[in-house]
């Protein structure tokens, strides 16, 4: 599609999953390779739009012409959102933020032997939670739920306790869908009630539905 529906507009996006490193060989992660979030950074920027790209560790490289910000772990990749989150006019979470960090961090690696003492956890910050409550009302907020089994239920939950503009459920026990996939399937949901179906299809093409939508709003 040659839409540019986009041109002055700026989008910050998240990708991929973050790592919580206990010492500096081991972290809790998860298997998200962000590509869902790269192909929203390809989609927007080829519609003319501005991006900024919050990234953790990924196998791809940046297209040209987006900024790219690199972070590891969930506090960091919170506060170059917190940073960029002013001046943007749509924000999508894509990120798979993991769910708890190690309470400390040994600069030794840690002896095998200790790990299952040694490994108190502590939940990290919900992102696109705090983006809800700092950003301002003309700023679009889209949230992504991964699930497994019924995907609409647990997404319109998180949509409202996260007080997110619209959410995009997506299965990932389905064969060629979600994590790694280079295709997705997914619901999108807004808290207008609109629920829109996106049958399968590559994550770009994805990435497109996704803006047809937001750019309609
Ligand atoms: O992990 P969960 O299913 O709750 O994720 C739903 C949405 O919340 C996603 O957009 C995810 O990026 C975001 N999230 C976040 N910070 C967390 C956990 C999830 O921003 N700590």
């Amino acid at each position: 599609a040659g839409k540019r529906d986009l041109v002055g507009k700026k989008v910050l996006i998240s990708a991929g999953g973050t790592r919580e490193y206990l010492d500096p060989v081991r972290f809790i992660g998860n298997p998200s390779t962000g590509k869902m979030g790269l192909a929203l950074a390809q989609a927007a920027l080829h519609r003319g739009a501005s991006v900024t790209l919050v990234h953790s560790p990924a196998s791809w490289d940046v297209p040209l012409g987006v900024q790219a910000i690199s972070v590891v772990s969930a506090d960091q990749m919170r506060a170059s959102m917190v940073e960029y989150l002013p001046n943007a006019d749509m924000i999508i979470m894509s990120a798979a933020v993991a769910d708890v960090k190690p309470r400390e961090y040994s600069q030794q690696k840690l002896p095998k032997k200790l790990l299952p003492q040694a490994l108190p956890l502590e939940p990290v910050p919900d992102i696109v939670a705090e983006l809800a409550r700092l950003k301002q009302p003309h700023q679009q907020l889209i949230g992504f739920a991964a699930q497994t089994g019924d995907i609409v239920t647990p997404a319109l939950e998180k949509l409202h306790s996260k007080n997110l503009d619209a959410i995009i459920a997506n299965p990932i026990d389905e064969p060629d869908s979600g994590f790694g996939s280079d295709n997705n399937r997914a619901i999108f949901l807004d808290k207008q009630g609109q629920r829109i179906e996106i049958s399968p299809c590559s994550k770009l093409q994805m990435a497109h539905h996704i803006f047809d939508v937001l750019a309609k709003k």
